[in-house]
């Protein structure tokens, strides 16, 4: 089968084409991966920008898709494609949709089926893409740990495209967290990846965060508190270490930012890895996946793996390739693949965005 997927979500606009080869073994195999990231367009305004994400997208489908045919050689006058796949949701509204009416028209004009994607289901697919050969077996029920920029959710799944949630964060993500601590030491948006740079220089022990709701019996998050503890925090530095003659040189203070970094990010890490056993120990899922944007994270990765694998050492673990934990088109395909197997195909005309679509 052959599904070509686009994403256009949030800031990255992406078209992917896979081909899916179903014999003995699962092999997915990617034909064309097209992505074009607007993060310099929405640097100056320090976030996304709707509307101007909804005329990216526009600007960038046509070029992109047309790139990707070519890459994947698939085009002819109709492509051989099989479906078309899309994002409904969530994300935000003007980017989906502009996502969505593409999808539409590709899917009348070439008179394909089309599989509508919910975008949580496709990071947690994205390990799969590297993971050829899974047996439903060894994966089923699974624990998903989604960490992105708009979303920190822990979902449970008993079976195929069959989801229950069971925790979220009641206010900011743990990616909106780590961009606007980033924000603060002086890195334009999106910054997460910079500040986890720094983090490997400092020292975690150095300033004390909160691990909001740590300990909470339920298995939701929270990381509101922490941000504006970063914020205090640096605030106290700037009068008392850093009074307001020398408060320039606070962009350069190298030990201070490491160390500052360092902390902030263990924070964060503590408190997903805590949730994270609490679930498993609550659940008693055969695997564990983790997905989107944070994921990416070195030290979330390496402590997530250490601890699981001491106190479950049965548990499968299943965790994406780096460069598919950020938003792409690939794995809105690969999701899109399990829905086609079942045809569960929408119309046209009923498709629609979603900007709080849940699982
Ligand atoms: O999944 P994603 O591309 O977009 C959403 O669906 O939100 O996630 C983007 C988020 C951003 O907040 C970015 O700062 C964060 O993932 N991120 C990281 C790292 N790499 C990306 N956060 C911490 N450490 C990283 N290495
Ligand atoms: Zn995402």
């Amino acid at each position: 089968m052959k599904i070509l997927a686009i994403e256009t979500s949030c800031d990255e606009t992406g078209i992917a084409s896979i081909e899916v080869k179903n014999g003995k073994k699962l092999v997915f195999k990617i034909l064309s991966n097209q992505l074009a990231s607007q993060v310099k367009v929405h640097r100056k305004y320090g976030g996304v920008v709707p509307r101007l994400a909804k005329r990216e997208h526009q600007q960038n489908l046509p070029i992109l898709l047309n790139k990707a045919l070519k890459e994947s050689k698939l085009f002819r006058a109709k492509p051989k494609i099989d479906a078309i796949a899309v994002t409904h949701g969530p994300g935000l509204e003007p980017s989906l949709w502009v996502g969505v009416n593409f999808a539409k028209t590709l899917a009348l004009a070439w008179k394909l089926p089309l599989v509508a994607i919910n975008h949580l289901e496709a990071h947690i697919f994205s390990f799969i893409i590297h993971h050829e050969n899974i047996n439903p077996k060894e994966l089923f029920p699974f624990l998903a740990l989604i960490v992105s920029g708009g979303h920190t959710e822990l979902i449970y799944s008993p079976s195929l495209l069959k989801y229950k949630l069971l925790g979220e964060t009641l206010d900011d993500a743990a990616g909106e967290a780590f961009d606007k601590a980033a924000r603060l030491l002086g890195f334009p948006y999106p910054g997460g990846p910079e500040l986890a740079k720094l983090a490997t220089k400092g020292s975690p022990t150095s300033y004390h965060f909160p691990r909001p709701m740590i300990n909470s019996k339920d298995l939701n998050f929270s990381f509101a508190g922490l941000k504006t503890a970063f914020l205090y925090k640096i605030q106290s530095l700037k009068t008392i270490n850093y009074p307001p003659e020398r408060l320039r040189s606070f962009s350069r203070a190298g030990k201070l930012k490491t160390d500052l970094s360092a902390s902030f990010e263990q924070a964060i890490i503590d408190v997903l890895v805590k949730k994270t056993i609490k679930a498993i120990r609550k659940h008693n899922p055969r695997s564990f996946i983790i997905g989107g944007g944070v994921t990416a994270n070195d030290l979330l990765r390496k402590t997530l793996k250490e601890k699981i694998e001491k106190e479950f050492p049965k548990i499968n673990l299943f965790f994406p390739k780096k460069e598919f934990t950020t938003d792409n088109a690939v794995m809105i395909a690969v999701a899109a693949y399990f829905h086609a197997l079942k045809k569960d195909f929408i119309k046209p005309k009923k498709l629609k965005a979603q900007a709080n679509l849940k699982l």
